[in-house]
């Protein structure tokens, strides 16, 4: 049996100003008439052995959550709130510690709500040959074989083979978002994956190696857990426990050290629409290379995003642009540069 953890709680910033911190890129409708966390619950309906989730998001967004899964009909085994985001290693380690607190050793099947994933069967087949290494006891994480040079990804290295029918590796080691002269190496060589940040692994083993590697964030969640209270159909941590755990992802706290590393490769069609690029590159093209959401109207424009919110928006005689219109904000930026609208949200915080 699976467990699925869903991991809901970043910000979503490099898709503002569509993503707030109110609404942030996986509650959104972006690919089709579902959000991204339905996209990624749905995605697991036809998959067998799978058990009802388990959903790690910021208190903030509870009530947007739950809704979400009520309209898709998945009841969830537990919604966690978190008071404050700690990054995904602390999101990991409590969502562990509940299937734990119940008697239960699942395996867990820990999945960002960010993803696109166009394979569907490919996707089902990697979680089938990642099951029995995670039932050992092995850490499993999913790698992209990669497309492209993207800078916005972790890269795996392979190890050796195991020689079994699952075609997984030895995880060799891990390197988060390089350059992009060291992308198009890691490409090249043909020994690096993309670090999907999806990972199958026993509730226990993931405890385990956290204990090991990262004790500071267990013995956090632990009393973050112990005092927690169970409110409604939410599970909320205890603020000042959890807010005392370092913060850090996975694959720093854990996936770069650990000796139990497996890496199960497979090709899915997959992005994690990390920028409106993305959406872009993701998105349904008209005759002239344009992906439009909403209402728009263009001459002689192309390879373009253009998302209207509110008005009409219009352009005419230009090329490569996203322009993203809201109620309150528009965003005009080049397509090769719009990733770091980043910064233009960190200034706009400042401002206040
Ligand atoms: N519950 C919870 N709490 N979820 C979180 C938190 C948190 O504090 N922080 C991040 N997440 C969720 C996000 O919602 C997202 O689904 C996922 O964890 C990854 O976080 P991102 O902030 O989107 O990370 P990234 O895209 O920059 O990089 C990571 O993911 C890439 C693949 O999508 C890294 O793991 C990269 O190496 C990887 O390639
Ligand atoms: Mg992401």
């Amino acid at each position: 049996m699976i467990t699925p953890v869903i991991l809901a709680g970043g910000s979503g910033t490099r898709l503002w100003p569509l993503s707030r911190e109110l609404y942030p890129k996986q509650m959104l409708c972006l690919t089709n008439d579902h959000t991204m966390l339905q996209n990624t619950l749905l995605r697991l309906k036809k998959l067998k052995s799978i058990e009802e989730p388990i959903i790690v998001c910021n208190e903030e967004h509870r009530f947007m959550a739950a809704e979400q899964l009520r309209q898709i009909e998945v009841k969830p085994f537990s919604i966690l709130l978190e008071p404050v985001g700690r990054n995904t290693a602390p999101a990991i380690c409590v969502a562990a510690l509940q299937a734990l607190a119940h008697e239960q050793d699942p395996v867990l099947l820990v999945l960002p709500a960010d993803h696109v994933i166009e394979n569907i069967s490919n996707f089902h087949n990697a979680i089938e040959r990642g099951e029995s290494h995670a039932q050992k006891g092995d850490l499993v994480t999913f790698g992209i074989v990669p497309d492209s040079p993207e800078t916005g990804y972790g890269y795996i290295k392979k190890g050796r083979p195991m020689g079994d029918v699952s075609q997984a590796f030895v995880l060799d080691s891990f390197f988060e978002k390089p350059d992009l002269e060291t992308a198009q190496g890691y490409m090249d060589s043909g020994d690096f994956c993309w670090n999907s940040g999806m990972f199958m692994f026993k509730a226990s083993a993931i405890i385990k190696e956290l204990e090991h590697f990262a004790p500071g964030i267990v013995k956090s969640c632990r009393h973050a857990m112990e005092k927690g209270v169970q409110d409604l159909d939410f599970f909320r941590l205890d603020k000042d426990s959890f807010a005392e755990s370092p913060s850090d992802s996975i694959d720093y706290a854990v996936m770069e050290h650990t000796q139990k590393g497996v890496m199960i490769p497979f090709e899915a069609g997959w992005n994690d629409l990390g920028s409106w690029n993305a959406l872009w590159k993701t998105g349904i093209k008209d005759d002239n290379a344009n992906v439009i959401k909403g209402d728009v109207l263009l001459s002689d424009v192309n390879n373009s995003y253009f998302f209207a919110e509110s008005r009409l928006v219009t352009a005419v005689g230009v090329d490569d642009l996203v322009v993203v219109e809201t109620k309150d904000a528009v965003l005009v930026a080049s397509r090769e540069k719009v990733k770091n609208v980043k910064a233009l949200v960190g200034k706009l915080r400042d401002q206040g």
